[in-house]
């Protein structure tokens, strides 16, 4: 572990490689539980997922386990899930389980010596207290605080209680992304696997759409997918771009978008229900999809692209107000920064629209480099009432379980992290337009780590 550990952000728009120890080495797998995890904020859970007083589930990292609670109705609490008497972790996460989770929890009691605790981390019952001479004192007996922060409708936790805002985490990428009130979604599906890659070679499989032609050609027959990307800080965005610069539209770097073919009211409505099928009904919505399916009824021949996105939208807005979604106002200049994905520090992708999300999470599973915990899920905004009541769902690597498109991206990354390991392989080489968003995850992950900085190619 001796490369450079630092890079100019502006080196970024050069051609660069990185090394593929993050990937591949169980040392730099451990190390990632010291320089890493503890010290990033990371998901827990959707704030949907926990409605009520003495709501609870459990969120782990590699060794670390972490109880989320709401502890009141306007106050979420979370702790590390050990009991500080001798250690045992004091709720269990039944090996093979997403996680675990229960409703109307009073107080948490330790299955070894029965010390008990309530939700909001106090010791309330030890046996033989008098044993300990006067030693136990509530800072010793407590449950360990994690910090808790909510944005975007997701619960996140920090292990450092001293640790920014998760506003200020996210800093631009948060700004940005406010604009599309994640927190009025509700899960729409959510799914999750256990699978032979390393975190990052699964999460960096959804960073780029470079590998559309390649991986999911089928979707060339529908729109162009050539991409930029660009570093945001700790985090970045890609979004769709035009080979020519010429032809650039601000609506154009979204999912939302025309499709290709010589007629946009339906190359739109192909495009966008194409990959709403294929993609396990995400990425857009059926109000989306039935909207652009009467383009080629209410717009005459030969209207312009951008007049049909703009009707296509209208249309849309209006059907979602009718039955109760409200769309927010995203300024132009907003929504075309906003591009299409995000990927935000460190394992957490996520492809926005108006009224939904799709987000992708990878973890380590164990210490082993070659396998992790690889989930996906769709938000949406629903009209109150009709949100669907959704769980974890295991689902197999294939079609059947995660829709065509994730599957074809399933068979890349396995063969990637085998392919890495080659005597052959020279080194990554991402395409400094297109794949910068993960060069500016290896920068950062070096800063982290300590090595593993993206060196130029020349
Ligand atoms: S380890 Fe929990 S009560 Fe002893
Ligand atoms: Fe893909």
């Amino acid at each position: 572990m001796n490369s450079p550990t630092t890079i100019a952000i502006e080196d970024l728009t050069k051609p660069l490689t990185y090394p593929v120890e993050a990937f591949l080495s169980r040392d730099y797998a451990l190390a990632e539980k010291e320089k890493l995890w503890p010290k990033v904020w990371q998901v827990a859970a959707r704030v949907e997922e926990l409605p009520e007083v003495g709501d609870w589930l459990t969120y782990d990292i590699c060794d670390d386990s972490i109880i989320v609670i709401r502890g009141a109705p306007d106050r979420l609490k979370a702790y590390h899930n050990v009991c500080p008497h001798r250690g045992r972790q004091l709720v269990d996460v039944p090996e093979g389980a997403h996680s675990a989770k229960g409703n109307k929890r009073r107080n948490f009691i330790c299955g070894f010596h029965g010390w008990t605790f309530d939700i909001e981390g106090n010791n309330s019952y030890i046996l033989d207290p008098q044993d300990w001479q006067g030693a136990l004192t509530p800072d010793c007996t407590h449950l360990s605080e994690v910090k808790v922060d909510l944005w975007g409708g997701w619960i996140w936790v920090h292990m450092d209680l001293e640790a920014e805002p998760v506003a200020d985490f996210l800093g631009d990428a948060g700004r940005i992304l406010s604009y599309f009130e994640m927190d009025k979604m509700r899960y729409k599906w959510r799914k999750w696997v256990v699978y032979p890659s390393n975190w990052k070679t699964a999460l960096e499989a959804f960073m780029e759409p470079y590998h559309v032609a390649g991986t999911h050609s089928q979707l060339l027959a529908y729109g162009d997918y050539y991409a930029y990307s660009a570093a945001y800080g700790l985090h970045g965005v890609s979004g769709f771009d035009q080979r020519d610069p010429a032809f650039a539209m601000s609506q154009s770097s979204s999912v939302t978008r025309a499709g290709k073919g010589d007629d946009p009211r339906r190359s739109t409505y192909e495009l966008i229900r194409e990959n709403y099928e294929t993609l396990n009904y995400a990425a857009s919505t059926e109000t989306l999809v039935n909207a652009a399916s009467r383009l080629v009824d209410e717009l005459p021949e030969g209207t312009a692209a951008a007049d049909v996105i703009a009707h296509w939208l209208k249309s849309a807005r209006a059907d979602d107000a009718a039955r109760g979604v409200f769309w927010p106002d995203i300024p132009p200049d907003v929504m075309a920064e906003a591009g299409l994905a995000w990927h935000v520090f460190p394992n957490m992708s996520v492809l926005q629209g108006i009224t939904f999300a799709l987000c992708y999470r990878a973890r380590p599973f164990g210490d082993d480099p070659n396998m992790c915990i690889f989930e996906s899920y769709a938000i949406e905004r629903f009209p109150e009432g009709e949100e669907p009541v959704t769980e974890w769902e295991h689902a197999e690597p294939t079609a059947e379980g995660w829709g065509a498109v994730l599957a074809q991206d399933f068979s890349n990354m396995k063969w990637v992290q085998k392919g890495m390991k080659s005597r052959g392989f020279r080194g990554p080489l991402p395409n400094p337009h297109q794949e910068r968003k993960i060069t500016n995850f290896h920068r950062n992950l070096a800063a982290y780590m300590g090595t593993g900085a993206p060196r130029l190619l020349k």
